[in-house]
Parts: structure tokens; C-alpha cells; sequence
């Protein structure tokens, strides 16, 4: 069965999936377009500022031949990755490959609160069987091992991988799974020379201790190796939270034909113009965002990209406004590339506290409340060692990750950082001039 024509659903109410409009595939294969039904129209929300709510069939940038494939706006961020591409390929083996088979395939747990059915008059997503569990997950990192090492699966094998397998994205081996009723990603180990599970958990809360908001962590120890556990933050009770990426913010922020500028300071205006208002809720979170840039630079985390930072679209039927979903995938890359996946400000990406200093104006900070950011989270970093010793990463670990976070470039910037080079000079007392009266 070829997927030509597939159908766009909104499930904020699981129970009451609604209709969102009509998906095809363009661009000789390397789009996804999206035309809003009228009943959308009339009573739905844009699912991304580059998907206005109107009677046309919106397409993504015409320079797709140069790029990877895409689906247009939000669309793209209901589809799998490198990871769930891999699971789709060997579990379900569609006879063509294109995004429709991905996006189909990926079934009824993708990220955000998208579905995909190929019919527009009931929601029908290709059915996986039911999410796996805890118990399963010693089973699940075997199939998962076998997959991402290209080695067949049997039909049992199939069958337990097929349920959280492929909805989300990312590359590493990875698959959903139910804890306590609640959905969680299990990571898992992929043969990397430290343990990067156990590190990834010790990375995200060192990054809570500099007061950033991360996805809740837990380690299950299988034979072996660590496979990390994430809360899912797209889910809530009885429902799911419309959610994009922050590549698909920005450049849906960007005017037709213009590079967007894949960065925190761009990320940062966007959350001032279209970020929660209330209770000054976007204020904290450019806030928050400038920390986080901060603290993936000291900590050697370069593999910051747009699909490694995500916002929550609150309350889509008033305002379609944007809140920063918790940070996810933070943890040292090792690979002392001395420069981010995502700009951080005059200095483009390099992974210094100058440049994260540069643009702060756009994270509405000015130079002296950005520099008392800085020392937060150098404080938080500075216990790093500690901290990854407490949640059980052994010496040899340590000293693997010390050579860069502790290295000369990382830990001379943690050392020589002056707040006070920062502090506003005080405002000159204006004295009477010679010609002033009075
Ligand atoms: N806790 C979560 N709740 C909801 N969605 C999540 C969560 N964690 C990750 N995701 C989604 O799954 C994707 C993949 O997760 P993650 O980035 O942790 O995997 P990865 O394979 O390590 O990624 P990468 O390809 O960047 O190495 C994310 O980009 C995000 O869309
Ligand atoms: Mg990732």
C-alpha cells in the first residue's frame, strides 16, 4: 500500500481526536505539505506561526532539493528520526520509504499532541502493539542492541520493540515504555566508550542544581549496562500537549527565503514575542534558556541542535503561546569540538562565556543581571566531579569527562569569569553646568 494521501488529527482530548486537515507528499518526494480542513479553519489554532489559518496548501521551503527532508512547520515534529526510521525500516518494512511512511508508521505515541490517519473521516493510526514495561525494558535494550547494529529480528522480537519504538525522535537507541501508568523514553546504552546513561542522568540533575528545569530522570539498571528512564513532559493527566521543536520556532519565525539563525538569542526573542505571559512566565524563561546555554557550554555539551530544546504550545484555542518545555539530552558530549550546535551570540557558536555574554540583551538581561547567570551556573558546574561521584559514575568516567570539563579551555573560562567586570557603572551625578540656572 502506497501512503499518498495521509490525514492530520489533533488529539489534545485523546478521547476526542479533531480533524486538522489533508497531508501529501511534494517537492518530488522531499516535502510533506498540509491543507487545513474548513471545520480547522473555522474553529482550530495555527500549529506553528508558518501555518497560518488559512484556505491553502501550505508546503515547506521551495530549496528542499539541498536539504534534508521535511515536512512543513509543526508537521515535521510528529515524525521519527534516525532512531524510529531504523525501527520502521526493520519492524514494519513499508515497501517505499518516504516521510508518509514515517510519519504514518510512527503511529499513535508521537511527540506533541499530532496524529496521523490515513482517513479524514475517523482517526485510525497505524496500530502498534501496547507500549511496553518496565519488566520489558532488559528485553527491549536486546532488540534495540540488534536493530542499531543492522542484525535481523525475529517476529517475536518485532513485536516488542513495535510498541514504543519508533515515535520519537533522535538518534540513539531509544524506545517508550510505561512506568506506574506514566510514559516514559528509556535510553539505552549504545556501546560508547563511558556510560552515558548513568552520565546523562548525573548531567540532568547537576543542571537542575543551577537552577534549570529539566524532564525527571531515573536509572534502570539492566545486565550490563544503565538504560536511562526520561518522564515524558508532551503528556499530562488525560491529555497531550501540542509541542514543536525549537528549529521549527524559529524558522517558522523566519521571513521566506531568509536563513534562520538556529540559536539561543533568536530562540530568546521568540519567547518574548509569543512566550506565556502570565505570571511573567516567558521573562523566566528566556532567563532559564540563557542559563542553559551557559551550562552546555561549561559542562562540554556541543550537541545542543534545534530538536534538543523544545516549547509547549499552552492553551492553543486562546493564544497559541509558547512555554519552554523541560531541557532533555544534556550531557558532555567528549568530544572538546570547542564550539555549539546552536548559535549563542557574536561569536556564532563558539562555546565561550564572552560570546554567551554578547547577545544577553536579547534574553532581555541586561549585561550585569546576565553575568549573576553565569555565576549560578558556574557554581552548579564547579560541583560537577561531586555530584557525577555521588550518582555513581566510576573514576575512570570522571576522568575521561575531566579532561574537557576540567581542561584548560573549559575550566580557565569557570576560573576567570568577573561578574563585577559586568556590574553597571553608577549613574554620574549631573552637576550644574556653567550655564544651568537656578
Ligand atoms: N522527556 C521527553 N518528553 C517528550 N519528548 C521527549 C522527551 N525526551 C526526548 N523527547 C523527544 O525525543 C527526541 C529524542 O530524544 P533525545 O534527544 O533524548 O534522543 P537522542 O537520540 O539522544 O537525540 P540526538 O539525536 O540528539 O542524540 C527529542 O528530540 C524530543 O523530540
Ligand atoms: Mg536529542
Amino acid at each position: 500500500m502506497r501512503l499518498d494521501d495521509l490525514h492530520l488529527w489533533y488529539l489534545g482530548d485523546p478521547a476526542a481526536p479533531r480533524y486538522v486537515g489533508a497531508l501529501k507528499l511534494v517537492s518530488a518526494g522531499k516535502g510533506v505539505s498540509l491543507h487545513y480542513c474548513k471545520e480547522w479553519l473555522d474553529h482550530g489554532f495555527a500549529l506553528s506561526e508558518d501555518l497560518p489559518l488559512v484556505d491553502i496548501e501550505h508546503a515547506p521551503p521551495g530549496r528542499l532539493a539541498a536539504d534534508a527532508p521535511r515536512a512543513v512547520g509543526a508537521v515535521d515534529d510528529a515524525r521519527p528520526d534516525r532512531w524510529g526510521e531504523k525501527v520502521i525500516r526493520c519492524v514494519d518494512r513499508p515497501a517505499r520509504l518516504s516521510l508518509m511512511e514515517y510519519l504514518y508508521f510512527a503511529g499513535d505515541d508521537r511527540f506533541g499532541a499530532l496524529g496521523v490517519s490515513t482517513s479524514p473521516n475517523g482517526y485510525s493510526p497505524h496500530a502498534n502493539s501496547p507500549l511496553p514495561r518496565l519488566e520489558d525494558a532488559q528485553a527491549l535494550s536486546e532488540v534495540a542492541a540488534k536493530i542499531e547494529a543492522a542484525e535481523p529480528i525475529t517476529a517475536r522480537e518485532a513485536k516488542i520493540i513495535a510498541g514504543g519504538g519508533s515515535p520519537l525522535g533522535g538518534a540513539k537507541p531509544k524506545a517508550l515504555i510505561t512506568i506506574d501508568g506514566e510514559q516514559w523514553v528509556i535510553k539505552f546504552f549504545n556501546n560508547e566508550p563511558i556510560d552515558a546513561p548513568l552520565i546523562e542522568h548525573a548531567t540532568m540533575t547537576l543542571a537542575s542544581r543551577a537552577n534549570i528545569t529539566v524532564a525527571e530522570t531515573r536509572i534502570i539498571p539492566l545486565i550490563g549496562a544503565n538504560a536511562i528512564a526520561i518522564r515524558r513532559f508532551d503528556r499530562e493527566q488525560g491529555g497531550r500537549i501540542h509541542a514543536i521543536s525549537a528549529g521549527t520556532a524559529i524558522r517558522a519565525a523566519t521571513a521566506r527565503g531568509q536563513e534562520p539563525e538556529l540559536g539561543y538569542p533568536e530562540l530568546a526573542r521568540i519567547l518574548r514575542r509569543v512566550g506565556v505571559t502570565q505570571d511573567d512566565t516567558h521573562r523566566r524563561d528566556t532567563r532559564e534558556l540563557f542559563r542553559r546555554m551557559v551550562f552546555n557550554i561549561l559542562i562540554d555539551n556541543t550537541d545542543d541542535h534545534e530538536k534538543n530544546h523544545s516549547l509547549l504550545v499552552v492553551r492553543p484555542f486562546q493564544n497559541g503561546r509558547l512555554k519552554l518545555a523541560p531541557a532533555y539530552d544534556v550531557l558532555p558530549t567528549n568530544s572538546g569540538q570547542g564550539h555549539q550546535e546552536f548559535v549563542c551570540g557574536s561569536h556564532g557558536r563558539d562555546s565561550t562565556l564572552d560570546n554567551a555574554m554578547s547577545q544577553c540583551e536579547a534574553f532581555g538581561l541586561v549585561p550585569e543581571e546576565a553575568a549573576a547567570e553565569v555565576a549560578i551556573v558556574i557554581d552548579a558546574v564547579s560541583t560537577w566531579k561531586a555530584h557525577f561521584e555521588q550518582a555513581g559514575v566510576t573514576r575512570r568516567d570522571i576522568e575521561s569527562l575531566a579532561e574537557r570539563i576540567d581542561g584548560h579551555e573549559l575550566a580557565a573560562q569557570r576560573a576567570g569569569f568577573d561578574p563585577s567586570r559586568f556590574r553597571a557603572a553608577p549613574a554620574r551625578k549631573i552637576r550644574p553646568g556653567p550655564f544651568r540656572r537656578g
